[in-house]
Formats: structure tokens, sequence, C-alpha cells
């Protein structure tokens, strides 16, 4: 008798007693691990997505995991028969994205001008000797999100790319937004989130093909939550109203002149050269972060004239409207829908997502599966495609009700499992989106523009590169204006990163930037709810005024 155990879309047969870590090695998977299973690092995660009835109970070394959380080495298989699903955090290669594409500036078109330095053998940090080495000199740009994490490792002194990683971010198990993250940390005092994440960028580092001592700086975009956990900060100021992180309030009491921070990487757990600097970038203003401020360095927003908008959509959406002149920011706490999180049979964009979906006029449905092997589940882009298409073939109404009468509409039955949405899922997607929408028209109504006035509409993040745009406009994710206009452009923060990494003007400029984004804070907008209520619905969305004039 054995259970079928499904692990990182691997199969095998576990029988009782076995741990998953053990089972994960038979596979030939790799499971984070700095401990040997001693059950002491915490970092040999696993997310079990079905079959915990099957699994030991938690032992007390697992008593900081939340939802379907495990540590590998501690949980052993407890059944007989049955099926167990399970995933590491750095399952496969994630379709993250990590490149930024049809940017106004790059990290290879810029002046190289890194605080990183070297004159013969001796390696300077700010013009101070810091070491001596023949070597080459390297620099990381980190974005760090929610619920990924992408690395960039340059050469600072050519500014070429020499390798990029990226993974889930492990601290999921301690919440899937950042409010249950703050919530966490704030409970648990012994930084906890930083270790396991400081963990796992350790074995990404040492992953790389050169020597971690050579790596002299290490620059942070990220929204506020997570710069500052990995910063070892107090994030519960920010979750409070008014929702402002540590270093605001230390910078209003004028006890620092910026919100960017520095510190050693020894202190941070990072195995890089131990006189580097982390360097994170400054933040805009409460939640709208570090990341937000990076997205603005890659669109080059302190030289822009035109009238741009940039949108990064994700657990915590960012919005930037503005040019040279005049900025305004804010943050849409969106929740993990459209990343794949609290849908039935949602995931991440992995291999074995369903990320496209056309539904014909007889009712059948076609599917594009990533990787083209069996569906597993269905991410962000496959779900906005989905609901456009049920939308566009009035098999869903605006409210986001089946028009069967079901509640629930299978999209694949051909796997092992049924793939499947339900009209709960369409309303955790319907929140997502009303928070985003309310979030735009908020920013729009401060600057007294419609949306038809924007010159360019920037999608930035991985989940806007890959996003079919008719779909998102016809469901009202985004706003309804001309093709033309609307970039996707990719993961702009970190291209952001690298150019704060490789450029001290730069990193100056954003500085004094920052300063002059005027942040609106949505949940003193009177109007926030009923913008909320209306973003709700799946219907295009357009200005106040045309919307009005429309039949
Ligand atoms: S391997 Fe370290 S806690 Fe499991």
């Amino acid at each position: 008798m054995s259970v079928e155990l499904h692990f990182n879309q691997k199969l095998s047969h576990a029988s009782r007693g076995s741990s998953l870590f053990d089972c994960a090695e038979a596979l030939g998977i790799k499971v984070p691990t700095s401990c040997r299973k001693q059950g002491k690092c915490k970092e040999c995660l696993v997310e079990v997505v079905e079959g915990m009835e099957l699994l030991s109970p938690p032992a007390p070394q697992e008593a900081h995991l939340k939802d379907n959380f495990r540590l590998s080495c501690s949980c052993r298989i407890d059944g007989d028969a049955g099926i167990v699903r399970c995933h590491t955090m750095r399952r496969g290669e994630m379709r993250i994205e990590r490149h930024a594409l049809e940017l106004p500036v790059t990290h290879s078109t810029l002046k190289l001008e890194p605080a990183v330095t070297r004159a013969g053998s001796r390696i300077f940090l700010d013009g101070e000797e810091i070491d001596k080495s023949e070597g080459p000199i390297h620099g990381l740009a980190m974005d760090l999100g929610t619920t990924t994490v992408v690395l960039r490792l340059l050469n600072l002194e050519t500014g070429e790319v020499i390798a990029d990683s990226s993974f889930e971010n492990p601290q999921r198990f301690g919440g899937s937004d950042v409010m249950a993250r703050i919530h966490y940390d704030s409970g648990d005092g012994t930084k906890l989130l930083q270790r396991t994440l400081a963990g796992y960028l350790s074995h990404a580092i040492e992953e790389f093909p050169v020597d971690p001592q050579s790596i002299y700086e290490l620059v942070v975009a990220g929204n506020s939550t997570m710069r500052d956990i990995f910063f070892r900060l107090n994030v519960y100021p920010i979750g409070q109203s008014p929702y402002r992180s540590i270093t605001e309030l230390e910078m209003a009491d004028g006890l620092r002149n910026t919100t960017s921070l520095a510190d050693n990487a020894k202190r941070l757990l990072l195995p890089i050269n131990s006189k580097a600097r982390v360097y994170g970038l400054p933040i805009i203003s409460g939640h709208v972060g570090a990341d937000a401020a990076a997205c603005m360095l890659a669109m080059d927003i302190a030289n822009e004239q035109r009238l741009v908008a940039i949108m990064d959509i994700g657990t915590n959406t960012e919005l930037i409207l503005g040019n040279r002149d005049r900025i305004l920011a804010a943050s849409c706490p969106a929740g993990p829908a459209f990343e794949g999180g609290r849908v039935s049979c949602g995931m991440p964009g992995l291999p074995g997502a369903i990320e496209k979906v056309r539904i014909q006029p007889n009712g059948s449905m076609t599917i594009r599966v990533i990787g083209d092997g069996a569906a597993e589940g269905i991410c962000g882009s496959g779900l906005v495609d989905l609901l456009g298409e049920l939308l566009r073939n009035g098999l869903m109404n605006g409210l986001g009700r089946f028009e069967n009468g079901e509640e629930r509409l299978v999209i694949d039955s051909q796997s092992d499992s049924e793939i499947y949405l339900s009209e709960s899922d369409v309303n955790e997607l319907a929140q997502a989106k009303g928070a985003n929408v309310a979030g735009l028209r908020v920013v729009f109504n401060e600057y007294g523009i419609g949306f038809e006035d924007l010159d360019l509409f920037y999608l930035a993040g991985g989940f806007g590169r890959h996003l079919d745009i008719e779909s998102s406009k016809r469901i009202g994710l985004i706003p309804d204006i001309q093709v033309s206009k609307i970039r996707q452009v990719g993961n702009a923060a970190i291209e952001g990163a690298c150019i704060a990494l490789l450029s001290k003007t730069k990193r100056a400029e954003l500085e004094s930037l920052v300063k002059r984004v005027v942040h609106c804070r949505l949940e003193t907008d009177p109007n926030f709810f009923d913008y909320f209520v209306e973003g709700c619905q799946f219907k295009p969305l357009q200005s106040i005024e045309s919307s009005a004039a429309q039949p």
C-alpha cells in the first residue's frame, strides 16, 4: 500500500513513514536546507495542495507555519492510500518576467558610475577602500515581491548581466499578503521571515557562476513591507493607520533625511563580501514602495514630458501617474487572486498553468498551457482571458454570475483533476479588480484628467507582460484606451534596481524624485468605496464623463 505523491509535478509512490524531504530527494528534487534535515533551518518548506490528511500532524518545529505549509524534513506520510500534491518554493522555472522591454532607460544604455570601483587591485565603495582583488567585481539587483523574488547579477565594470534567478518568496508561510506578513513579523520577534528569505537568497547566490566574495553591493527594490522586513526593521507601523514605514516616521521626526536604507551584508545574513553594502531604494510613501520607485527610474519619469501612467498589477498594485512636472502615486491592496492565490485552481505562471483561453461561438473552449503539457491549474493571465471570453460570449454577466445558473464552470477535465472556475473564485477576482479600479479612479480624479488624456500607459510586472490586452480592457482591469498607447514592459522594477546599482547619478536622481511624488491615500478618499463597488463589475473602464455619456 502506498500513497500517490505528486511532488513538483513529479509522480512517485510513497509508503507510510517516509518524510517528504526523502521523497523529494528520491525524485531528484532539490529542497533548500542549511541544517541537513534537523528541523532547525526552517528552509525546507513545502506547500501542500492536496492530501494534508494523509500527512503526520505538525511537529513542534512547525508551529510557526500557517495554512498548508509544512517542513518537509519533519512531515511524514501517514496513510496507506490516496493522493498527496505538494511543491517546494523553488519549483521548476517560474515564468517570472526577468527582463523589461521598450523602456526609455535600461542599464545597458547607461553611463557606468557604480558606487563600487577599483584602482588596480584595490576595491573601493564610495571612495573608501574595502578590499583587494584582481578578479572581476560584481553587484546584485533584487526585486523583492510579496509573491516572487527576482535576482540579477551584474559585472560592475562592464554592466554585463552575468546571471539571474527567481523563486517564490518563501515568506508565504507567514501569509499571502503584506498585512498578514506584518501581523506575522510583529508577533514573531525572531525575524524568522527575514532569516528564511536570507537562507533562500544564500542558496541562489551560491549557485551563481561567480565567487560570492566578488559581490560588493546589493540594491533592493520591493514594496515597503517586504523591504523593511528584509532590513529587519519594525513593520508594525506600516500595518496601522496612517500606514507609514518606520523610515518615514523617522524622517518626519528629523532622525534621517531619506527613506532609503543601507546596511551590511553580514548583518542581513547574506554570503556575499563581508564589506558589501546592501542598499534599499527609497520608498515613495506608505505602501507605495521601493518597487514603484524603481519603476519610475526605469521609465525615466523624472525627464518625461508626456503624460504617462505606470501600473504594476500584483498582490499590491502600484500606480504612478504624471510626468517630470507633477507625479501622483497610489497603492491598491488587490490581494493575490490575479497571481493565482485564493482561486480554487489558481497557480503561478509555471509549466502546467493555463495561460490562454478561447471560447468558440458553439461554446467549445480551447486552452493554451505553459510548457504544452497537461493542465494543472490556471494562472493570472489565463484567468483574465477566461473572464474576458465568458463575458464576450454571454456566458457570464457583468456581475460575475454564470448565465447557465451553475456555480462552477469546468475549464479542463482531461487531467487527473478537474480544473474549474467557481462563482466564489470570480468574486475574489472581482474584488481584486475593484481595488485596482478604485486606485485608478482616485489617482486620475486627483490629477484632474481622464484616461483618454494619457500619452502612454505602461503595464509593468510579469503579470502585466502576459495579459491579453483585449480581455483586460473588456473586463475593466485596465482603462479602455487605444491599444497603441499601452506598453507591456515586463519587470521594470528589476531594471530600475539595476540602473541604481550601476549609476550613482541615477540613484541620487531617484532620492530627490521620491520626495516630489504626492501619495494619494485611497483609504481617505470619500469616493473610494463607490469606486471599489463599481470596479467589482466586469465591464470596460472608461472615464467618468465618458461612461456617464454612454446610452
Ligand atoms: S531541513 Fe532544515 S528545517 Fe528541514
